[in-house]
């Protein structure tokens, strides 16, 4: 059992584990209000995480110590979370006759129908969600099942890092918890939010309805094909690239030549996945987008998106309604937050 839904302790930093970069979210709570004590981000080689599975855990686990020492407080309890594409979740309908072990036993059973590895390479957890609708003698399971490799590694990552991963969660949960959190005020309401993340490598959709993660989709598409042309066209190294976006240095010939086609190479991308969304669901009209990841700092992204869309569309801020330490640097902050969305949402989790 890799722990999903364990239960809540007492502090926890968010760690979401990138390909391009580890990033780091320490949130506290003082009654009502939460505080973002600090953050960090912290790149990664290219060889560390491939096809979203750790590859150099020593090099990930390096990265995150580092974040741990810019966060510059105290840090224990940690969650981190694996990818929604290493995960299958799905409900089940389970009589509520089973004692718990007998359940877990019937869980076992059921799961090995659908999950397409050996029962004893899977770590399976599950959450009892309370009475079928329709049928009372019936309970409704919540189950996730991820290959036990990608939990141990990141699991191990963290805690070679000096933390104690107290649970290994889903990324798709993350986004919902935040969502969630975003849209606090109108999350009875029937409004469909989406959440698009472009990441150095990866594009992931969601879309939640009153709360709940209905619509998940990953694919391959990030920043990495924009920072290749230029390493390739402008004889740059990649490594010279990422720090130009990182200090917002790119010149204006690059702009024109490259970041602007490739911005609408993004759009399109959006785009035909939300066409996909739009055609596999009969709900309906999406009301907001937000916006996450690196790729959403390229300048004029929201503008056009909205303008193809015609959708409103905000860059992702997860501290909006937090109250930032005073040691924060605002400025650096607005900058990165979009790309802090996930770390957020699973450090949230302590407040849930
Ligand atoms: N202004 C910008 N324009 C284009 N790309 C940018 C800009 N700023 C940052 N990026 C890209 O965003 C990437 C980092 O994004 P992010 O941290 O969301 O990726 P990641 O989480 O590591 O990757 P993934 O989620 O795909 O595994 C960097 O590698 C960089 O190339
Ligand atoms: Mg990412």
């Amino acid at each position: 059992m890799f722990g999903v839904f364990n239960k809540k302790t007492a502090t926890l930093v968010g760690v979401d584990i990138g390909s391009s970069s580890v990033k780091l979210v320490v949130l506290s709570r003082e009654k009502r209000t939460i505080f973002l004590d600090s953050y960090a981000v912290v790149g990664l080689p290219a060889s560390a995480i491939v096809d979203g599975h750790v590859q150099e855990l020593g090099v990930v686990a390096e990265a995150i110590e580092k974040g741990v020492k810019i966060c510059g407080s105290k840090l224990d309890s940690a969650i981190t979370g694996v990818p929604s594409s290493a995960v299958i979740i799905k409900h089940l309908d389970i009589s509520n006759a089973f004692s718990e072990a007998e359940l877990e036993d019937q869980i076992k059973i059921e799961a090995d129908q659908f999950i397409p590895y050996p029962l004893d390479e899977v770590a399976i957890d599950f959450e009892v969600q309370g009475p079928h609708s329709t049928n009372p003698e019936l309970n409704r399971i919540l189950l996730v099942a991820c290959r036990n490799n990608d939990v141990i590694q990141r699991e191990a990552s963290v805690n070679s890092a000096g933390l104690n991963c107290r649970v290994v969660d889903v990324d798709t949960f993350a986004i919902e918890r935040l969502l969630s959190y975003l849209n606090r005020e109108s999350v009875e309401s029937d409004e469909l939010v989406a959440s698009v993340d472009i990441g150095a490598s990866t594009m992931t959709i969601n879309v939640m309805h009153q709360g709940a993660i209905i619509y998940n989709r990953e694919q391959g598409f990030g920043s990495n094909e924009l920072t290749n042309s230029i390493h390739i066209q402008c004889g740059m190294s990649v490594e010279e690239v990422e720090q130009s976006f990182r200090l917002n240095e790119i010149s204006i010939e690059i702009e024109a030549m490259l970041i602007e086609p490739f911005r609408d190479t993004v759009v399109q991308q959006i785009s035909r996945a939300l066409q996909f969304y739009y055609s596999s669901n009969v709900q309906n009209q999406l009301s907001k987008i937000y916006l996450s990841g690196g790729c959403s700092s390229i300048k004029g992204l929201v503008e056009l998106l909205e303008e193809e869309l015609g959708i409103t569309v905000v860059l992702t801020n997860p501290f909006s309604t937090m109250q930032v330490q005073a040691k924060i640097n605002k400025e650096r902050l607005n900058k990165d937050a979009p790309v802090l969305a996930k770390a957020c949402g699973l450090a949230l989790r302590f407040f849930d």
